[in-house]
């Protein structure tokens, strides 16, 4: 049989969608400069979709530091992964500005999050180490576990009493292999926005032994009063063993990060497979990500905006009586009742009519029959758009209660 004839029987998930959506729902292009307002299918929007909380994308300060690193260095120095022949002083800084302001020991740059999150995973795991960690982890996460030859136990999304019983089978079967125990949560969970329990996760370390890796890809930049992150916020940071972040989110750029003491960092710099084996992060990157670290110490005015927006927002949605779950960050899901063809149609007249781009999330990333509309409060939106927006979904909700929208997805090819 050819190989390629399942990809034409069984698309996946998502990409038997990829006919009909393809360029609108999944894919689409939003033009013009990063801001709350952007062009999509040529009309003017009012964008939700983009993780830029801080609005430091397109601030002008690193718009320019942005452009003179790519003048003075371009795109290729340093060559080769950081251990051969791509380190620098630069890389180097950026480690030690990283570490002081999450508060930990010593910090390794990572060229992407996702790979690099998967290799700290990795890394830090032999056969007889034991995995404990949320069921709605990242995909980066599952699939560093993807690797671990040894046991891994799941416990439901942010329920601590399950957490506990999956560490107590944890502990048996790694007394019984001699290995240690991981467990892995996200700070900020970020399709749903809920705070994932780190205290309480914390607290289980006086009755069992573990070590706790956070992925607060969300958490950095938005939370706490100094925007160090989850940890900070819930006054639990010292007690997070590896904590990582992104630079895709807050700071508005590429790579990623991970900190912890300066023990696991050498060991992670000398074992990451995904480090070691690919390019370093090209120096534009490096100066572009020590001055978004330095407006984000130093502005802390982007991140009164936002939550200002987040407050808003999120108040007004709860008022008109819209689900929007547990969030505690400022990530906005929207939680309505719909079928994929009144999905397509809600979608589309939010866009076309209304004006208003969000992401909209399907089975199964979410149950069937449900559907999430994410909303991403930034530092660039304004109380206006808020007040514009809710609107908006009163009048989509209105809809969609009283059936007024077809069952069929909405061909946008037609
Ligand atoms: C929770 C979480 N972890 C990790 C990543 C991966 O980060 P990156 O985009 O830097 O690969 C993302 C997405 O960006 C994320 O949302």
């Amino acid at each position: 049989m050819d190989l390629f004839e399942k990809l034409r029987t069984a698309k996946g998930a998502l990409g038997q969608y990829s006919e009909e959506a393809h360029g609108y729902y999944t894919f689409p292009k939003l033009r013009g400069e990063l801001s709350a307002h952007m062009e999509f299918n040529g009309k003017k929007v009012l964008t939700w979709s983009l993780n830029n909380y801080l609005g430091l994308g397109n601030h002008p300060e690193i718009r320019k530091v942005d452009a003179e690193a790519a003048a003075e260095w371009g795109l290729a120095y340093p060559m080769g992964s950081r251990m051969m022949s791509g380190n620098t002083d630069q890389h180097e800084q950026l480690e030690a500005e990283l570490s002081a302001f999450v508060k930990k020991e010593d910090t390794v740059l990572l060229n992407f999050g996702y790979q690099g999150i998967l290799s700290t995973v990795d890394s830090l795991l032999n056969r007889k180490d034991v995995v404990v960690y949320d069921e709605q982890a990242h995909a980066c996460i599952i699939d560093g576990l993807r690797m671990h030859l040894g046991k891994r136990f799941v416990y439901k999304h942010n329920d601590i009493e399950d957490c506990e019983k999956q560490l107590v089978r944890a502990q048996k079967l790694a007394e019984k292999t001699g290995g240690g125990i991981l467990v892995i949560t996200e700070g900020v969970f970020g399709m749903s926005g809920t705070v994932g329990k780190l205290k309480e996760i914390v607290q289980l370390k006086e009755k069992y032994e573990f070590r706790l890796l956070v992925d607060d890809a969300h958490g950095f930049g938005t939370m706490g009063s100094t925007g160090a992150g989850t940890g900070e916020f819930l006054e639990i940071q010292d007690q997070i063993d590896v904590y990582f972040s992104t630079f895709a989110k807050s700071m508005a750029s590429i790579g990623a990060f991970v900190s912890s003491t300066k023990e696991v960092c050498d060991f992670l710099r000398y074992n990451m497979r995904s480090q070691i084996y690919a390019k370093s992060l090209p120096m534009p990157i490096v100066i572009g990500a020590l001055k978004r670290l330095e407006l984000l110490r130093e502005q802390p005015e982007h991140r009164e905006k936002l939550w200002t927006i987040v407050k808003a927002l999120q108040g007004g949605l709860k008022e008109r009586g819209f689900n929007i779950g547990n969030t505690q960050s400022p990530v906005s899901p929207v939680f309505l009742s719909a079928t994929i063809g009144e999905t397509s149609q809600l979608v589309v007249d939010l866009r076309e009519n209304l004006h208003i781009f969000c992401s909209v999330v399907i089975y199964p990333v979410v149950p069937k029959d449900v559907i999430m509309l994410r909303l991403i409060p930034t530092a660039m939106h304004s109380l206006e758009d808020v007040e514009t927006t809710l609107k908006a979904f009163e009048q989509v909700a209105h809809k969609l209660k009283n059936k007024l929208y077809a069952q069929e997805i909405y061909d946008i090819h037609a």
